[in-house]
């Protein structure tokens, strides 16, 4: 009896819970706004969101990018979706492998966390034609994004195609998904009025609005950097590195910023640009001071531009960002764990900064105080403004030090839980270590194989005829690099010539009779160039193949798509000893796009090639050369790179994997801004104010991302490259990302975690004499125990991740550890001594 009537209430609750479990899955989560927030469930909310891009990296990455966002104190991912990636050719779609969106968006709820949805399908972000299929070149009467209808129906019907895939899985709010916000567009804003068209851009941008917004999707629809002829129906947004002088078009909406970057993206001939924690955390906590309700770090994983896919021109197949994320998925520290601790603190006082009442005080210069309050609660911020001063505050009778340039929260308006130049957090830096499995045999062996030139050299098989030279893009419909140009001429007896080409970039091989003459490339953000090479004719009829190879397309500008390249309308000329000139510009060309072994297919390394073996001489700066290895995958779960110092320029292929466009014989300038970091001040990513950056007059990008589910463990995995300038293969080695030293800073009395992450252990602990109070410093727990720096012995950990201790009773010396010092570089920084292997 008890057992039957046990079963069905039980059965009772199943039901009950079922339904319940049910009712969640539909979900019906409503999202609207208010002048103060984003409200969700009925709730204002502050959101803190990041960008993943998910063609940046691999599925298998995606829950770990994913949780590690969350676990750094976000709500929200934001991406955006890439057009050309996914319709490569028209009404072809690929959602496979990387681009399989919706599983992406699964993962984000599967992590319960929010997702924003920005489809453009315009997007800029350095991706390869701004994310808009070179194809649309191909349809008559087509004017990218400005009002009319080949470019609307193309936009529509893209947009609709993601869309109902979204709405086909339930992934809006409304249905129970993840996705809060969607954008259309992307930074209109900033080029409308330099389109020589207003009404038309500006027929095109509220055309724009009321497509997304006749697509019912259930959540609200914002348009980023459109602060002009703003659609009655949309939300504005901000850009920037900084956005809390900024303010949305018009009452009743709230104050969100969609791309707070977080460092900047590098090209090919630039260093990399870091932006600090410490500057990061100064806007972001300026922003919610001055009424912010979301932001989103614009990139919180960059990743990698792999294949073709990087934009520019010349974006570098890293897309790193300096995001508080690495481009292989490791934490960036102490970028990430500052803004983590700001997460928390700016969590704890989401009520009142949503719903309190608020009054900004200043004091004095640069020096405001945010005091929200609601009921009898109040939370505050403290700003100090000044880049060279710091300065005492002293609120409700108690002095706060704020460091020059800086914000200082105290959620209750009494103690300072967090400010923004004071990083608690510890620094790590991650080296790049040899392939343990390999370890007996370091160089790889080579086999090699010539690109088959000889069909563009002496004969005539090319796509068509024009007697003038084309734009390449349009020409190609940017489905290779590479565009083939040819003409012939006969010539009587011999001759000597300079060949003159004016080419519009980004790359030039000059071929005379099937022998290269001469190679050049654009320079200096200069895209147009010239290539002049000395030739010798022969007697009859000679060949001139001229290959043009575009390093990622334009992304970003007015018109921005009508930027030429290849060397359109040239001129081509033999010039002989005297000036004389023969004009080759208007001859007989022969077009060809793409080189043999694109056709052929040879990346996927099928069997059926000719490769010399490996036992003969691998040669050496032999332009265009095909070159393989295999390697055995490094053990461990650590990231893997490989080294490709010594190569030229190409591609590289592991096990048919695209890595992307190799470049590293390519050196970063040196600019202003190379030698001097110091946080305080506005960051700037060009001009006068740029500062801290790294690797200048470095190869720009030497090692390229494998990601792990790109090898195959225990077996031989292939390493192919495409070596299309002359390299030496002979360097080229694996290598796994592995944090290096650590190092970490405390006031008196704080307990001070020192972790290497990703399983490594702690090796030994270096603490410097000077830091070591009279009370000393207690390890509480790990496998380490600091050790005074004096003594500069190492010390086995035990094998434990962590190593945790209390500071002395006094402040370690100044310098004595990094970020207390705003304008130290990073090195400069650290303890000496190995901390971790
Ligand atoms: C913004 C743009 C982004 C990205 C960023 C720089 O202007 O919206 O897509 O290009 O600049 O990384």
């Amino acid at each position: 009896m008890m057992g039957r009537r046990g079963s069905s209430w039980c059965r009772w609750w199943v039901a009950l819970l079922v339904l319940a479990v049910a009712a969640d899955a539909v979900g019906c989560t409503s999202v609207s706004y208010d002048d103060r927030s984003l409200v969700i469930d009925g709730q204002r909310r502050i959101i803190l969101s990041g960008s993943i891009h998910y063609p940046r990296s691999t599925p298998e990455m995606w829950p770990d990018l994913i949780k590690k966002a969350k676990e750094g104190g976000l709500d929200a991912i934001e991406t955006y979706i890439f057009w050309n990636g996914h319709e490569p050719h028209r009404r072809q779609y690929n959602f496979e492998g990387n681009y399989d969106v919706v599983r992406f968006f699964k993962e984000i709820q599967n992590a319960g966390m929010y997702a924003i949805l920005r489809i453009g399908p315009y997007i800029c972000g350095e991706w390869n034609y701004g994310g808009l299929p070179a194809w649309l070149r191909d349809i008559p009467g087509m004017q990218f994004r400005l009002h009319n209808e080949p470019f609307e129906n193309e936009m529509e019907t893209f947009t609709t195609l993601i869309v109902n895939k979204m709405k086909d899985s339930k992934m809006f709010a409304e249905q129970g998904g993840p996705i809060i916000l969607a954008q259309i567009e992307n930074e209109y804003g900033n080029i409308m009025g330099k389109l020589n068209n207003n009404q038309s851009a500006s027929e095109y941008i509220h055309w724009c609005a009321d497509m997304a917004n006749k697509q019912n999707v259930g959540v609200p629809w914002i348009m980023c950097q459109q602060d002009d002829d703003v659609p009655h129906n949309v939300v504005n947004t901000c850009n920037g590195f900084y956005c809390h002088d900024w303010f949305p078009n018009r009452t009743g909406i709230p104050k969100i910023w969609t791309e707070n970057w977080t460092g900047w993206f590098k090209a090919w001939d630039k260093p990399d640009f870091h932006r600090s924690a410490e500057d990061i955390a100064f806007a972001v906590a300026m922003f919610f001071q001055k009424r912010g309700s979301l932001q989103n770090y614009y990139m919180y994983h960059g990743g990698t531009n792999f294949g073709r896919t990087s934009g520019g021109p010349y974006i570098t197949t890293s897309y790193d960002y300096d995001a508080p994320l690495d481009e292989y998925g490791n934490l960036r520290q102490p970028k990430y764990g500052h803004l983590k601790e700001l997460h928390s603190v700016l969590k704890s006082m989401e009520k009142t900064l949503v719903h309190g009442e608020y009054f900004d005080t200043n004091y004095g210069d640069n020096i405001t105080v945010t005091k929200y309050t609601l009921d009898s609660s109040s939370a505050c911020f403290i700003n100090n403004r000044f880049d060279d001063k710091d300065v005492n505050v002293t609120l409700d009778g108690a002095t706060h030090l704020l460091p020059a340039w800086s914000v200082s929260i105290l959620p209750d308006c009494k103690t300072v839980a967090f400010n923004s130049a004071k990083i608690k957090t510890q620094t790590s830096v991650m080296v790049k270590k040899p392939n343990t499995a390999e370890q007996e045999q370091e160089s790889l062996k080579w086999s090699w194989m010539p690109e088959n030139l000889s069909p563009f050299m002496t004969d005539e098989k090319g796509n068509f005829r024009k007697n003038e030279l084309l734009e390449q893009i349009v020409t190609s419909t940017d489905q290779s690099d590479y565009l083939w140009y040819r003409t012939s001429l006969n010539h009587k007896g011999e001759g000597s010539y300079k060949l003159y080409v004016n080419t519009t970039g980004h790359e030039l091989y000059a071929f005379v009779n099937g022998k290269l003459i001469g190679k050049n490339h654009s320079a200096d953000g200069d895209f147009v160039f010239q290539l002049e090479s000395p030739v010798k004719l022969h007697d009859g009829k000679n060949y001139i193949s001229l290959l043009s190879a575009t390093v990622g397309l334009k992304n970003y500008g007015p018109s921005f798509e009508k930027m030429p390249t290849g060397i359109v309308g040239g001129p081509v000329k033999l010039i002989d000893s005297n000036g004389t000139a023969i004009d080759l510009s208007n001859s007989s060309w022969s077009y060809k796009a793409g080189l043999a072994s694109e056709y052929r297919q040879i990346h996927l390394d099928k069997p059926g090639y000719k490769w010399n073996g490996n036992n003969g001489t691998i040669p050496i700066n032999r332009p265009f050369t095909w070159y393989k290895a295999t390697f055995e995958a490094p053990s461990g779960e650590d990231a893997v790179v490989v080294d490709l110092l010594g190569l030229n320029k190409g591609v590289a292929w592991v096990n048919g994997n695209n890595l992307g466009r190799y470049w590293p014989s390519y050196t970063a300038a040196e600019m202003a801004g190379c030698h001097r970091c110091d946080y305080r001040g506005a960051f700037q990513a060009e001009g006068d104010g740029t500062r801290c950056l790294t690797g200048c007059g470095e190869p720009s990008q030497r090692y390229y991302h494998v990601p792990r589910s790109f090898l195959a463990a225990g077996e031989p995995n292939t390493l192919l490259l495409f070596e299309e300038a002359g390299g030496d293969p002979s360097g080229v080695a694996l290598r796994t990302v592995v944090p290096g030293p650590v190092c970490t800073s405390g006031e008196a009395g704080d307990a001070v975690t020192l972790s290497c992450g990703g399983g490594h252990a702690v090796s030994s602990v270096d603490v410097p004499a000077s830091a070591w109070g009279a009370g000393g410093a207690a390890p509480t727990r790990a496998g380490a125990s600091p050790r005074r720096r004096t003594r500069r012995s190492r010390r086995r950990a035990s094998g434990r991740s962590r190593a945790r201790w209390r500071s002395p009773a006094r402040s370690p010396a100044p310098g004595a550890c990094p970020a207390c010092s705003p304008s130290r570089p990073l090195a400069d920084c650290l303890w000496s001594g190995h901390v971790f292997d």
